[in-house]
Formats: C-alpha cells, sequence, structure tokens
C-alpha cells in the first residue's frame, strides 16, 4: 500500500468543515503523521536547495550511531538567526526563505490539529517555547553507506511537538513511518524491528508532517508520536538511493 494513500492530507484552504475528520482521525492514530497541502514550502525548497549540493563539513557521528549523512543546524529563535555552524550565507538565506513559507500556516496547523482532528482543550499554541523552532538540513549520500547498511536513519521519534519535513525530489526518497497498529511495542527501536512500514513517496506542493513525543504525553494516544526511519533502499525494489536531501523545521522542543 502506497502512503500516498495510507498518510492522510491536510489542506487548509478548504472550509473547516469539509476537513475529512475522520480519516485524519484515523491516520494520525495509526501512523502518528499526516500530510500538509503546502506548496510555498514546497516550492521554497525547490527553488533554494539544489540537489546534489552538500556545502557543508561532514558530520558523520551524530549520538549514539554513526550515520551516512551529513547535517546542518539552525537554531533561529533563541539565537537571534545565528545557526549553530558556520554554514555558507547563502544556505541561511535559502532555511530562511523554508521557514518563512512555513510561518503563515503554523497557527492554522495547530488550531486546526487540536481543535477540530484531536478535539483537545489544550492550547498547543500557548505550550512553552511553541515558537522555537528548530532547522536541521540532512544530507545522505549512498557511498558513506557502512557496508550491510540498510538505513539512513534508523527508526525513531521526534521529540517536541511537530516537524515539518520538506523534500524536493520526486517519489519514494526512503522515508518511511511505522503502522503503529502492526505491533503493541512502544520504544522506537522494538517498534522499528517489529511493526510494519509504509513508504511516504515525496509527492509535489506538499509536506509530512510528524508528531513528536511532546505532543503525545500532552494529549495522550489519540496523537501517537510517529516512528519514522530513512531506508537508503527503495522498498521491495532492493535499489539503492543515491542520494538524499531534506529540510526539517522542529516544532517547539521537548522540556
Ligand atoms: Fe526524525
Amino acid at each position: 500500500m502506497s502512503a500516498q494513500n495510507s498518510l492522510p492530507l491536510l489542506d487548509l484552504s478548504t472550509a473547516r468543515s469539509s476537513l475529512n475528520r475522520t480519516e485524519l482521525q484515523r491516520g494520525i492514530r495509526r501512523y502518528g503523521a499526516f500530510r500538509l497541502l503546502a506548496p510555498g514550502i514546497f516550492r521554497a525548497f525547490a527553488r533554494a536547495i539544489p540537489h546534489g549540493y552538500s556545502p557543508f563539513g561532514s558530520e558523520l557521528i551524530r549520538g549514539k550511531r554513526r550515520m551516512p549523512k551529513e547535517s546542518v543546524y539552525f537554531y533561529r529563535q533563541r539565537d537571534q538567526n545565528t545557526p549553530s555552524s558556520e554554514p555558507p550565507a547563502e544556505l541561511s538565506g535559502s532555511i530562511i526563505e523554508i521557514l518563512e513559507a512555513w510561518h503563515p500556516l503554523r497557527n492554522d496547523v495547530f488550531e486546526v490539529l487540536s481543535n477540530e482532528i484531536l478535539n483537545t482543550t489544550t492550547d498547543l499554541t500557548s505550550e512553552p517555547l511553541f515558537e522555537y523552532e528548530t532547522m536541521a538540513l540532512h544530507y545522505y549520500v549512498s557511498h558513506k553507506l557502512v557496508t550491510g547498511e540498510r538505513d539512513y536513519s534508523p527508526a525513531h521519534k521526534d521529540g517536541g511537538l511537530l516537524t515539518i519535513l520538506v523534500r524536493g525530489m520526486s517519489g519514494p526518497d526512503g522515508l518511511e513511518v511505522a503502522d503503529l497498529e502492526s505491533t503493541n511495542e512502544v520504544d522506537s527501536g522494538k517498534i522499528g524491528l517489529e511493526a510494519s512500514f509504509v513508504p511516504v513517496p515525496v509527492i509535489a506542493d506538499e509536506v509530512v508532517v510528524f508528531l513528536g513525543t511532546r505532543i503525545q504525553r500532552l494529549i495522550g494516544d489519540q496523537a501517537r508520536a510517529c516512528v519514522h526511519r530513512v531506508s537508503a533502499f527503495v522498498q521491495d525494489k532492493d535499489c539503492p538511493i543515491e542520494e538524499r536531501l531534506s529540510v526539517a523545521i522542529f516544532c517547539a522542543p521537548p522540556i
């Protein structure tokens, strides 16, 4: 089953009364993720971030595990637009362009999610550090894979309220989300071993939104945190994905 059909789509431009609540509620319980129609963000990425462009120093070691990727992190709010490392100014400008395409949608996404999909009285927009966002640009390339490794990034959950993931290439790029109803496990490592995963292909003018562990703690199991991974191979085809570039906006950090 294609994730194009698996993950529900949130289109903010339609009347809220016509939202497909049932489909969104069910998809969010099952995958902890949804698609968001956001042509402005998608096009800002396509315009600003050329593929095959890796303009920064290698950062192969991150966390507990060696990963075949390079990353640059940007901490816009807390550090007054000063990125955590020193990427070229041109790249910083591109990242800000993507962030500025997201900001007009931010409150609507959180309000629709709270009031119409999750039906919670928790006002997510007044949560501490709601407006604090970290951004990451990730670049994966197959020749840096450790021999025998099949994932660019292992199964994990993100820690904040929401993650907005922007990608530019079309079709499958290795992103997969767990079907949380296919396992009773709660730990992301065990879910990674046991659950069924569905691919999430890139669709023009859309971004993917993951629910993080903080929103699950606030709201409960109708807002389950998404377990996601990045395979280095197209599912069922054994075809390597030579490179992959993505930008993630992490909304409201874990506290
Ligand atoms: Fe993630």
